[in-house]
């Protein structure tokens, strides 16, 4: 039990309802996993905090090597302001450094003040920007035809290493992605260098990271996500981190912003 007389509890299946509940607060507007892929992928790197039996809050981090990623804090909004989210973090933290993490990282929206002043009151500091991008599939973007050498391909977990270090991804990462049902890799190669990464999952439907380092590309690499979009879906949601020349190619040419985002990471040790 903690200080505040709050206690940690793992994720079961019947702390799914729970789990359903608080989810929408993160305001992300993603889909519900399911529940089999929920206990199967981030049931085991969930915690949830209890006051007087009653969960009041989950916290969500990947132990990804040597970096933590935290993916879900939530506080039950009747709940706020009384030290939850930042006892969450602690324990997020202390479970992180326990399996040999030494940095942390997260993704917060840019105008979510009290989970920015959470973060930053950890040590965390802002070093990139991302933005969530919905590309629609039913309307013509006015993109720039791409040049003629830009090429994609689909790529088999045996060139993860070095596309994750060839786009600053954390290692592990890429791997995590292929445990999703029918996820891919793909990329776009141009003039000899691999200049795009888009991990391709089907629930989404989107791509998480989205990397673009030659924003003339886009044609190129967005055609076959569109194709593989489920029929009915009204879009293809991108995840872009760090690259704003493509992310204002993207914008310009018609791809709605969902909302954008502060990368931050800090130092465990
Ligand atoms: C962000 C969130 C988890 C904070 O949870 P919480 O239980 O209210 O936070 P705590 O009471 O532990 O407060 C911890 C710190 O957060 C900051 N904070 C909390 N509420 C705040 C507010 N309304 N305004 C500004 N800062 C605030 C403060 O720095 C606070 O520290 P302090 O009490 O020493 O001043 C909660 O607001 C939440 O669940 N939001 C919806 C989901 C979400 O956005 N999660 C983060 C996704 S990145």
């Amino acid at each position: 039990m903690s200080a505040n007389g709050l206690e940690f509890a793992p994720a079961t299946r019947e702390r799914f309802a729970d789990f359903a509940r608080l989810f929408p607060e993160l305001g992300v507007d993603d889909p519900l996993p399911t529940l089999a892929d929920w206990l199967a992928r981030l049931a085991p790197e969930t915690v949830f905090a209890l006051q007087d039996d009653a969960v009041v809050g989950y916290g969500y981090a990947q132990a990804l090597g040597e970096d933590g990623y935290v993916r879900n804090v939530v506080t039950d909004p009747a709940q706020r302001g009384r030290g939850v989210g930042r006892a969450l973090m602690l324990e997020l933290r202390r479970r992180l450094v326990a399996r040999g993490c030494v940095r942390w990282q997260l993704n917060v929206k840019v105008d979510n003040a009290p989970a920015l002043a959470l973060y930053r009151s950890l040590g965390l500091v802002g070093d990139f920007r991302t933005w969530v991008l919905r590309v629609p599939t039913g309307s013509a973007l006015a993109l720039p035809v791409s040049p003629h050498d830009a090429a994609t391909r689909e790529c088999g977990p045996e060139f993860d290493a070095e596309l994750q270090a060839r786009f600053a991804v954390p290692p592990g990462l890429l791997a995590r992605h292929r445990t999703k049902p029918d996820a891919r890799v793909l990329v776009c190669d141009r003039a000899g260098a691999t200049v795009g990464l888009a991990p391709f999952d089907p629930a989404f439907p989107g791509c998480f990271p989205f990397r673009l380092l030659d924003a003339t590309c886009a044609g190129a690499i967005l055609a076959p996500l569109l194709s593989w979009v489920p029929s009915g879906r009204p879009h293809l949601q991108l995840v872009l981190e760090r690259d704003e020349p493509a992310a204002r190619l993207l914008l310009a040419a018609g791809v709605r912003l969902h909302f954008e985002i502060q990368h931050m990471q800090g130092s465990l040790t």
